[in-house]
């Protein structure tokens, strides 16, 4: 899953639903919580989910944590720069709790579950520790807490977890997040997700078709199914595939994204259901890590090279205009320089239109973690400056073929500098720029004749 980028966030008309933009809650009250988030497009989810459960108890959202009663950070623990810049914001905002001592402190999310003592070690003044599986026991937390301080956790796995009967605050923009699998069952060797969110389970397809429904009538026209390993959805109720074509079917609902499926779960039927479903949109996000076949071994992520390279081309045939974007690791633990060469070979091939590249970060409690490192920071960094330079090259090739194409573009809202400027996207995932006039409304879909690229973004005139 990958990070949310802001540069068009417009107050209301968000890219996508972030914590910054949900809509305002209505059932406001007297009490005030402040709500940071870190990480992937799950905790934007679950920040959501926590979102909807406070306004329910009367609490609405303050951007300033010196006005809050309720202080939480949603956390990532994917790795270590993204714990230390929790722990950061943490250590910045704990005066507010000294000062006032009503005002309680929580920790939510992936770090609560991992690094439960380092936490309260250096930031003693939180009150509450909520794993991803917890959020529900928040009420009552806070019930509880009133007026004597004590700390309350709610740690580990709960396999029947699915927040049934729980949905999100609605985003503020067109674009919402649905959650649709809680946990992970692979067991890639360098990964923490599996430890701190538990093993896989997929909500009631029944649960997802109502919770989207009930978007799309507050004005949503676009959702992103999110689970570890999506395409592995498997509900008593339906199979990934089922789901769908379940959403397929809900008028109004424009578009359909997920993320992030899990190679190997492309099966061919898969494959020609997206293809024969308007709704599911020409991009896929699907993560390689590494283009060599030892270090995937290594990395125990069930596809080889040549696997990885099939399951493109599958995708390539259902879906020939289909854009792939993928996440890479440079520097694993063993990673030989021809391995190296060799991701920045299988790039070659496939020309992804967008990566998330990472230098390898060693997650303790990981199997990899135990693994002797053998590159140098510096040699990872250079590993991954080639890798990000390459990518660079291919993001523009890739953008460039678009000149002179008509794609359908979905606005999303209006840019910051210039209000008569829109951005929106492609079913591809490509950002346009373009001037849809006075009438503009977010939702929208218009044609446009890509113009130019500028950057990472593309021009287009409204045709
Ligand atoms: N080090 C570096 N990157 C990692 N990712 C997951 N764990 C690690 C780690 N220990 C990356 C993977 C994954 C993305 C969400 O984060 O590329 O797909
Ligand atoms: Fe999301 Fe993984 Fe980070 Fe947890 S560790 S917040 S699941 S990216």
């Amino acid at each position: 899953m990958f990070p949310l980028s802001g540069a068009f966030r417009t107050p209301g008309v968000a890219t996508f639903p972030g914590v910054d933009n949900f809509e305002n809650p209505s059932r406001s009250g007297d009490k005030r919580y402040f709500l940071e988030t870190y990480g992937c497009q799950m905790n934007e989810y679950d920040s959501a989910l926590v979102a909807e459960l406070l306004a329910e108890r009367g609490y609405s959202r303050t951007e300033d944590p010196g006005g809050a009663d309720l202080i939480l950070v949603n956390t990532c623990s994917v790795r270590e720069k993204a714990e230390e810049t929790a722990l950061e914001k943490l250590r910045s905002i704990a005066h507010h709790r000294r000062r006032n001592p009503s005002v309680r402190m929580g920790v939510l999310g992936c770090m609560a579950e991992n690094r439960r003592e380092s936490i309260l070690e250096r930031i003693p003044e939180v009150d509450i520790l909520l794993g991803p599986d917890h959020y529900d026991r928040l009420g009552q937390v806070l019930d509880e807490h009133a007026p004597v301080r004590k700390l309350t956790t709610a740690l580990g796995p709960d396999i029947a977890q699915t927040y049934e009967g729980l949905f999100a605050a609605p985003p503020a923009g067109t674009t919402a997040f649905v959650a649709v699998q809680r946990g992970c069952d692979m067991k890639c060797s360098y990964c923490i997700v599996p430890t701190t969110r538990g093993p896989e389970r997929s909500r009631p397809l029944r649960d997802v078709v109502e919770e989207t429904r009930r978007l799309v009538h507050k004005g949503v026209v676009e959702v992103m199914l999110l689970g570890q390993t999506v395409n592995a959805y498997s509900a008593d109720d339906g199979t990934f595939a089922e789901l769908l074509v379940a959403l397929d079917k809900i008028p109004g609902l424009r578009r359909v994204r997920f993320m992030s499926p899990h190679p190997r779960y492309f099966t061919e039927p898969l494959c020609r259901t997206m293809a024969g479903l308007p709704t599911v949109c020409r991009h896929i996000h699907i993560p390689l890590q590494s283009g060599s076949s030892r270090v995937l071994r290594s990395m125990r992520r069930q596809y080889s090279r040549d696997q990885f390279l099939r399951i493109v081309e599958r995708l390539r045939t259902h879906m020939p205009d289909v854009s792939f974007t993928t996440d890479i690791i440079a520097g694993y633990p063993g990673e030989t320089e021809a391995e190296h060469r060799e991701t920045l070979s299988l790039m070659e091939e496939v020309k992804f239109d967008t990566a998330y590249m990472f230098a390898y970060s060693p997650r303790p409690g990981t199997l990899s973690a135990d693994m002797q490192e053998t590159i140098s920071e510096p040699e990872k960094q250079a590993r991954l400056a080639e890798i990000i330079e390459l990518q660079r090259k291919h993001t523009y090739e890739r953008l460039d073929s678009c000149v002179g194409n008509v794609e359908e573009i979905l606005l999303e809202g209006a840019s910051r500098r210039n209000g008569e400027e829109w951005i929106g996207k492609t079913t591809h995932f490509r950002k346009v720029v373009v001037h849809p006039g006075s009438d503009a409304k977010p939702g929208q879909i218009l044609r446009a004749r890509i113009t130019a690229r500028r950057g990472q973004i593309l021009w287009g005139e409204i045709a």
